[in-house]
């Protein structure tokens, strides 16, 4: 193997899947993403959910104006797709470049998409524009019918609605967020592989790290799970060979999804890792691990902009091969948080590696 260097000097990379929250929450955990990547996809599933143009603006300068001063950050907006949205609507948040996407969450899939859509059939208007006009689709890619094995959710959503989808508008530009399973690393592979450009994945650095056993070490661990729900060994080594086998198609999406202390601490508690903090060098840890630390930028920080056609970064960042240990929860004191605005002590998110090394650190 390779030897490992001491440093890496990366492209800045962009983060294509992220929940900022709003409040206070958005006080507390947009720094952690805006001091690593210059862009992040902003998931909308917001209560109420960004829906139309005028919304979107607003969360967009909310978001701007809960930046560090001086701190660049660009956040691309999306919309969330319901039964009812208008195609309309939806072109002119396109062309203005207020949408650089639109999110697909079937209805009750996953936290606050109860407005989501009930059945593919409805939106069918609005998804051949967003061919016509090539705006991406992102899907969360679960079927909700509860007979279905929670793991294998994600596996039959691929055969019974992706699969079609993609048969009756074959133009539309797709990426199937968050993958969890080999099923969704070999599809998106083997289309790829077959010519495909109009399909890509993201992939989470928890995915790359867990497997199901983590939710039930020793107790029942609520800050292990997420949706789509964490899978066997064999699904996390296939989203490791996807992400470090450097093909355009699987790109750098954290789905970082803060929830309060009380939200995950709960008998029925919130889906959702908060990994923001430490996610490039979560995922540095598993490209290195892989002998694929060469591949990290490819992942990082060209896919993605490459599949939505925006311009690469020019500046870089650096990480420094140094151990870190990585504290239990965001620390409220390193950011800029007025006091009206901050959440609770209690509430402050826990992070993802709480407890642990990691060997790498951004410098
Ligand atoms: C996300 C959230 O909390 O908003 N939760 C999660 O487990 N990933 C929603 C989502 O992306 O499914
Ligand atoms: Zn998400």
């Amino acid at each position: 193997m390779a030897q490992v260097p001491s440093s890496l000097v990366l492209r800045r990379p962009d983060d294509w899947h992220v929940h900022l929250r709003d409040g206070a929450m958005l006080q507390a955990v947009l720094p952690a993403t805006a001091r690593t990547f210059a862009r992040a996809i902003v998931m909308p599933n917001l209560r109420p959910p960004i829906t139309t143009v005028d919304a979107a603006l607003a969360y967009r300068s909310r978001i701007l104006s809960a930046l560090p001063q001086g701190q660049p950050f660009e956040p691309l907006m999306t919309a969330y797709l319901t039964d009812d949205l208008d195609p309309n609507e939806l072109e002119r948040g396109f062309r203005e470049g207020v949408f650089t996407a639109a999110k697909l969450y079937p209805a009750n899939a996953t936290t606050n998409s109860a407005a989501g859509v009930s059945d593919l059939a409805r939106i069918a208007a609005v998804l051949e524009r967003m061919e016509s006009i090539d705006m991406p689709l992102l899907i969360h890619g679960e079927v909700t019918d509860p007979e279905v094995d929670i793991f294998d959710r994600e596996a039959a959503f691929i055969d019974q609605h992706l699969i079609p989808l993609r048969r009756r508008h074959p133009g539309l530009r797709i990426v199937l967020e968050h993958i969890t399973t080999e099923q969704a690393a070999v599809y998106i592979r083997d289309e790829h592989l077959a010519g495909d450009r109009r399909l890509a994945a993201t992939i989470t650095p928890h995915h790359l790290h867990l497997n199901r056993n983590a939710m039930f070490m020793g107790g029942l661990r609520s800050d292990f799970y997420c949706l789509p729900v964490v899978k066997r060994e064999c699904h996390r080594q296939a989203l490791i060979a996807a992400a470090t086998s450097g093909l355009p198609c699987f790109f750098l999406g954290t789905d970082s999804a803060p929830h309060p202390r009380s939200g995950k601490e709960s008998a029925c508690g919130c889906a959702g890792i908060f990994n923001a903090l430490h996610a490039i060098e979560s995922y540095a840890c598993v490209f290195e691990q892989a002998g694929a630390l060469d591949r990290l930028e490819g992942f990082a920080s060209e896919h993605g902009p490459r599949f939505y056609g925006l311009p690469l970064n020019d500046d870089t960042i650096t990480l420094v091969r140094k151990e870190q240990s990585v504290p239990s929860r965001l620390d409220p004191v390193e950011t800029d948080v007025s006091a009206e605005d901050s959440l609770e002590e209690n509430e402050w998110p826990a992070l993802f590696h709480a407890g642990e090394t990691l060997p790498w650190c951004v410098a």
